[in-house]
C-alpha cells in the first residue's frame, strides 16, 4: 500500500483486534456509556424503530479511543425518539424537522445526537445535500469513510451487534482511510479536510485510491466552491486536534488551502503556529492566529472579538517598535492597553525578545493593577463628576504602576496635587 503524505507516528493496533476480533460483548463492555445504550436501544423498542450507535463512537470504540461525543441513528420516528430521550433521562432536548436530527444535552452533561437515517443527495458539488430519510444501510453507505460508517447496534435483541457492511472494521485494522465512492470528495470537499484531520489524529495512512481523488478533487479546484463558512468550521476543528501542525503542514503539502482561496502561507506561519502549539496556546488562539494570515471578507462567518485580534495580529509592527523603546511600565500599559487579550496572548507566544518578556509582563502583572480610589472617593472629596474623573484615576493609575504611589494615602494626596494643578492650570 502507498503511503499517503498525510500520516503521523504508527500506534500499535488495537489490542481487540489482536484478541478476539469480533467479540461483541467485550466491546459494548468497554464504552462507558453501556447502561445509558442500552436504554437508547430500549426506548426505541418501545417505539417500534431500530437504534444504533454511529460514526466517530463506533470508531474509536473500536480502535479503544476515548470519544467525545454519542452519535445515535434511529431509522424511524426520530423527532419521538428525541422527545422520549429527553423524558426517560431528563435533559435538554432540540428537534430540527429540516434536517431530521435533534439532540438531548442530559442532566448530567453527556450529549446525544441523535439523526434519522437517511439518504443525501448532492445537486451540485459543494452544496449541502438534499436529505431523504432511509435505513440504516443506505444511511451508512452515503458517509465520508468507510472507518466511520460502522453501526453498533443498540435494539434489545441484538445489542452491541456490529453492522459494517461497507468494510469498515478491516480499513480500521489496516489502518487505512478509504472513501466510499469516487464522487465523495466531489459532493462534499470537506471531506478533504476531513480525511487529512483523520489520518493524522489516527496515525493512519490514506488508501492510494482515496488519495488519488482527493488530489483530482483539490487539482480540478471543487474545493473553491465551499462557501467560507464551511470551510472555517473545518479550520475551527482543526485548531482543536492535538496534532495541529502536522494536519496543517499536510493541507499545505496538499495543497488544499490554496486551492480553497488560492492562499499559501507565508514561512513565517507555520513557525508561528509551532511556538502557540508549544506554548499550550488554546484552539480559539490557533484559530486567531490562523485566521490572521487568512483574505478575510466580510462573508467570513466570525465573531467580532476574533476579527479585532485577528487585525491587530496586523498592526502590531509600530508597537513592537515603541515597545521595545519603553521600559516604563505605565508606558507598557498604555500602549498595550487596547490591544485584545487573545492578540496579545499570540504574540507573547510567537514573538522573541524584549517585546515578548513586556507583553507577558504586562498579562500577569500590569493589566492586574488597579488603583485603591474610584470615582466614589473622587465625588466624596467634592470633585465635580465629569471626564476629567477618568483622566485622575489614569493618571493616579499611572503613578502606581510607575511606583511613584504605593497606598491609598500616597494616591490622595496625589489626586489633590492633581485637582490644585488643575485649578491653577
Ligand atoms: N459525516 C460524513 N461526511 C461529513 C461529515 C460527517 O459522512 N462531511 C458522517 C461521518 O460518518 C461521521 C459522522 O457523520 O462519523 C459524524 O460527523 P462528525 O461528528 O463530524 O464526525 P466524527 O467521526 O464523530 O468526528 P470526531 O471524532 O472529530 O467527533
Amino acid at each position: 500500500m502507498a503511503r499517503s503524505s498525510c500520516t503521523a507516528k504508527k500506534q500499535t493496533p488495537p489490542a481487540i483486534w489482536a484478541s478476539s476480533p469480533g467479540t461483541l460483548a467485550d466491546l459494548i463492555v468497554r464504552c462507558q456509556h453501556t447502561e445509558l445504550l442500552g436504554r437508547l436501544g430500549r426506548i426505541g423498542d418501545r417505539l417500534g424503530t431500530r437504534v444504533f450507535l454511529v460514526g466517530g463512537p463506533v470508531r474509536d470504540l473500536l480502535l479503544g479511543r476515548e470519544s467525545p461525543d454519542l452519535d445515535i441513528a434511529v431509522e424511524s420516528r426520530a423527532r419521538q425518539f428525541c422527545n422520549a430521550v429527553g423524558l426517560e433521562l431528563g435533559g435538554r432536548t432540540t428537534f430540527h424537522s429540516r434536517f431530521l436530527s435533534g439532540s438531548v444535552t442530559t442532566s448530567v452533561g453527556i450529549r446525544l445526537d441523535i439523526n434519522q437515517t437517511r439518504t443525501e443527495t448532492y445537486a451540485r458539488p459543494a452544496v449541502l445535500p438534499t436529505v431523504r430519510p432511509a435505513g440504516i444501510e443506505a444511511d451508512l453507505s452515503r458517509r465520508d469513510f468507510s472507518v466511520n460508517a460502522i453501526a453498533l447496534s443498540l435494539a434489545p435483541s441484538s445489542f452491541g451487534y456490529l453492522l459494517d457492511p461497507l468494510g469498515g472494521r478491516h480499513d480500521l485494522q489496516v489502518r487505512r482511510i478509504r472513501v466510499l465512492h469516487d464522487r465523495s470528495f466531489r459532493d462534499d470537499p470537506t471531506r478533504v479536510f476531513r480525511a487529512i484531520r483523520f489520518a493524522v489524529r489516527l496515525g493512519f495512512d490514506i488508501e492510494p485510491g482515496t488519495l488519488g481523488l482527493l488530489r483530482e478533487s483539490v487539482h480540478d479546484n471543487v474545493l473553491a466552491r465551499l462557501t467560507p463558512e464551511r470551510v472555517l468550521y473545518e479550520l475551527r476543528l482543526i485548531c482543536r486536534e492535538p496534532l495541529v501542525l502536522p494536519i496543517v503542514e499536510a493541507l499545505i503539502r496538499e495543497r488544499v488551502l490554496r486551492a480553497v482561496w488560492d492562499w499559501t502561507p507565508p514561512k513565517r506561519f507555520l513557525f508561528g503556529l509551532c511556538r502557540l502549539v508549544q506554548h499550550g496556546a488554546e484552539p480559539e488562539l490557533l484559530f486567531i492566529y490562523w485566521l490572521s494570515f487568512l483574505p478575510v471578507t466580510e462573508r467570513f462567518p466570525i465573531r467580532r472579538e476574533e476579527q479585532e485580534a485577528a487585525g491587530w495580529l496586523n498592526r502590531f509592527e509600530p508597537v513592537r517598535e515603541a515597545l521595545v523603546r519603553s521600559s516604563r511600565a505605565s508606558t507598557i500599559y498604555r500602549l498595550l492597553k487596547p490591544i485584545p487579550e487573545p492578540a496579545l496572548r499570540i504574540i507573547a507566544a510567537v514573538e522573541p525578545g524584549a517585546s515578548a518578556r513586556r507583553i507577558r509582563d504586562y498579562l500577569d502583572r500590569l493589566a492586574q493593577v488597579r488603583t485603591e480610589l474610584t470615582g466614589k472617593d473622587l465625588k466624596k472629596m467634592g470633585v465635580e463628576p465629569g471626564p476629567h474623573y477618568r483622566r485622575i484615576l489614569d493618571q493616579l493609575l499611572y503613578a502606581r504602576l510607575d511606583g511613584k504611589v504605593q497606598n491609598r494615602d500616597d494616591e490622595l494626596s496625589l489626586c489633590r496635587r492633581l485637582l490644585a494643578r488643575g485649578k491653577s492650570g
